[in-house]
């Protein structure tokens, strides 16, 4: 594709970076100082384009290129990670379904309710007020949870590879506290089980400090003896505290829902693993194949 007279451009979000093989007849002196903030970069594949050409397409970049009207450049764009909630009431099973889905698509998790946790372990003040709010079942305050959320988003695995949000937003002044920042998922997963078998699947979890891996006495047994006498309870999975924790879902759920409907998939929970997997990842699978004809309809 490239010609003689070609300049490399690499296209990676956020910013856009420029490879130094220029053409040996540029004539521009400064051509190798082309500022990196006068591109804004595009989701495309490769698109070949001349030197004074500007796209149409509002993401589109204009070439600073006055001096070389014949240049071609080659775009090579890296498609955007992923971005993904998943949502549910307690149980339904999304610290397991992020284990799969993590181990498939490589998105970098973040659990709200395991970074609470960990506020609580360093006996951190937010920490303790956290626990306040976690034995009854509530909502942890946003001054708390917003930030922590966020600070978590903005790292660098979770910019790179993708991010897969567990349990949060839990409310609307949540979903606003990321929208702020100009935080948007691509997906938003809402894991539906009735409230029965929601009780059942507390009472019976139990957790291996040592892997995170996330056991079941009756449906997903420890593999063995070992495993099974180190595992632990968390201290919010009795009977009488998950009763709690769903009138606070349910109190809040639809406000959330209301934020994402144009990107939900509801997801019947109430099934196998494997089964709830299979749903998850067919939509994720759709929602990547749909970013792929995008792109190539924008190279085209
Ligand atoms: P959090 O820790 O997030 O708890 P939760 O929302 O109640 O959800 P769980 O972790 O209990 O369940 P899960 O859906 O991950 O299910 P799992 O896969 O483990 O939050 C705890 C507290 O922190 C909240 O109450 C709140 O106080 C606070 N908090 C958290 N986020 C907050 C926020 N954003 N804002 C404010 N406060 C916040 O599965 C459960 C069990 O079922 C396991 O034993 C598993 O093996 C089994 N299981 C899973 N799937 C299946 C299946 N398909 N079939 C059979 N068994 C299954």
């Amino acid at each position: 594709m490239a010609s003689s007279s070609c300049l490399n451009v690499a296209i990676t979000q956020p910013c856009v970076s420029l490879s130094p093989s220029f053409s040996p007849n540029s004539k521009h002196p400064n051509q190798s100082l082309l500022p990196h903030s006068s591109f804004t970069p595009i989701h495309s594949s490769s698109l070949p384009l001349r030197s004074n050409q500007i796209l149409s397409h509002p993401r589109s970049y204009k070439l600073p290129l006055p001096y070389a009207p014949n240049f071609h450049v080659v775009a090579l764009a890296k498609v955007e990670p992923l971005k993904v909630m998943i949502s549910g009431p307690p149980a339904s099973g999304k610290g397991t379904q992020c284990e799969l889905i993590t181990k498939k698509y490589g998105l970098v998790h973040i659990p709200a309710g395991d970074l609470l946790r960990a506020e609580i372990a360093s006996a951190s003040e937010n920490g303790k007020r956290a626990k306040e709010y976690m034995e009854k079942g509530e909502l942890v305050p946003d001054e708390i949870v917003v930030m922590m959320v966020k600070e978590r988003l903005l790292q660098p695995d979770s910019q790179e590879k993708g991010w897969l949000l567990d349990g949060y937003p839990r409310s609307s002044s949540q979903a606003a506290g990321l929208e702020d920042f100009g935080i948007h998922p691509d997906l938003f997963i809402l894991l539906e089980v009735p409230e029965d078998i929601l009780v059942e699947r507390v009472v019976g979890r139990r957790l291996d400090p040592l892997t995170g891996k996330i056991y079941h006495l009756k449906y997903s047994p420890p593999e063995n003896e070992e495993i099974a006498s180190r595992l632990t309870q968390r201290f919010d999975d009795t009977e009488e505290k998950v009763k709690l924790r769903l009138h606070t879902h349910h109190q809040n759920v639809e406000a959330v829902l209301s934020k994402y409907k144009d990107i939900t998939v509801k997801v019947n929970g109430n099934a196998p693993k494997e089964n709830v997997f299979a749903q998850i990842d067919a939509a994720l699978t759709q929602l990547l194949e749909l970013r792929k004809e995008n792109s190539g309809s924008l190279a085209a």
